[in-house]
C-alpha cells in the first residue's frame, strides 16, 4: 500500500477543490490517502472580512490539520496553496519550515512529489508558485512528479508544471481541471509505488 498525503493551504475553497480531486486520483490507484489542510495563520480579523473565507472555513473545519507525523507517514506528498503575489501561503510555507527535523533525519528524501495551485488570473503566477514549492523539494531530496503531458487532458488544461485553477471572475472549476487534478494525484501515487524499496 502506498501512502499519499495531500496538504494544502486554502481561503475560499479554490485549493481544497484541487486537493479534493488529487486525493481522489490518488486513491484510484489504490493509495491510502490523508487530506489535511494546514494550520490557518491568518488573524481571525482578517479572515472575517471575507464573507467566502469565513463560509469555507466552516464547512472544512471537519479536515485535519496537517502534521509533520503525516510527512514521516507519506510515501508521497502533494501540496497545494493560493498564488499570493506569485508564491505561495505564509501558512503552508510555515507547515514546510518546521519540516527540518525530518529533513536532517534524512527522512523526506527519495519521497515522491507534487504541487498544485490557484490563482485569478492567467498570468498572475501560477507557475511561479508551483516552482517556488519545487525549490523546497530539491532541498529535502524529494523525486518531483510533474503531470507533464502525460495525459490528453493536460493539452486541454495546459499546465505541465502542476494542477492549476484559475479562478478569475468566479469562474467555477471545469471538469478538465478537475479530470487534470485527479490525473496529478494518481499519476503520483503510481510513480511513489515504483520507487518503493
Ligand atoms: C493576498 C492575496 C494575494 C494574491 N495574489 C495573487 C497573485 O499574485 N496572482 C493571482 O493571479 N491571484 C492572486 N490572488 C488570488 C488568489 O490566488 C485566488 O483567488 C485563488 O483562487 C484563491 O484560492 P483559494 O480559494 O484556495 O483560497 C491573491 C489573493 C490574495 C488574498
Amino acid at each position: 500500500m502506498t501512502n499519499v498525503a495531500v496538504i494544502y493551504s486554502s481561503a475560499t475553497g479554490n485549493v481544497y477543490q484541487l486537493a479534493e480531486a488529487i486525493a481522489e486520483g490518488a486513491a484510484s490507484a489504490g493509495a491510502e490517502t490523508r487530506l489535511r489542510r494546514v494550520m490557518e495563520l491568518s488573524s481571525p480579523e482578517m479572515i472575517a472580512r471575507n464573507p467566502k473565507w469565513v463560509a469555507h472555513r466552516e464547512a472544512t473545519a471537519h479536515i485535519p490539520e496537517a502534521a509533520i507525523e503525516d510527512l514521516e507517514w507519506a510515501d508521497a506528498f502533494v501540496f497545494g496553496s493560493p498564488t499570493r503575489f506569485g508564491n505561495v501561503t505564509a501558512s503552508l510555507k510555515h507547515f514546510i519550515d518546521q519540516a527540518g527535523i525530518l529533513w536532517g533525519q534524512g527522512k523526506l528524501t527519495d519521497k515522491a512529489v507534487s504541487a498544485f495551485t490557484s490563482a485569478s488570473t492567467t498570468h498572475g503566477g501560477v507557475e511561479s508558485t508551483l516552482l517556488a514549492l519545487y525549490n523546497t523539494f530539491y532541498s529535502w531530496g524529494c523525486i518531483i512528479v510533474p503531470p507533464g503531458y502525460a495525459d490528453p487532458v493536460l493539452r486541454q488544461t495546459g499546465n505541465p508544471y502542476g494542477a492549476s485553477f484559475i479562478a478569475r471572475k468566479g469562474a467555477t472549476i471545469s471538469d478538465d481541471e478537475l479530470a487534470a487534478a485527479r490525473f496529478q494525484g494518481r499519476r503520483t501515487a503510481e510513480i511513489a509505488a515504483r520507487l518503493a524499496p
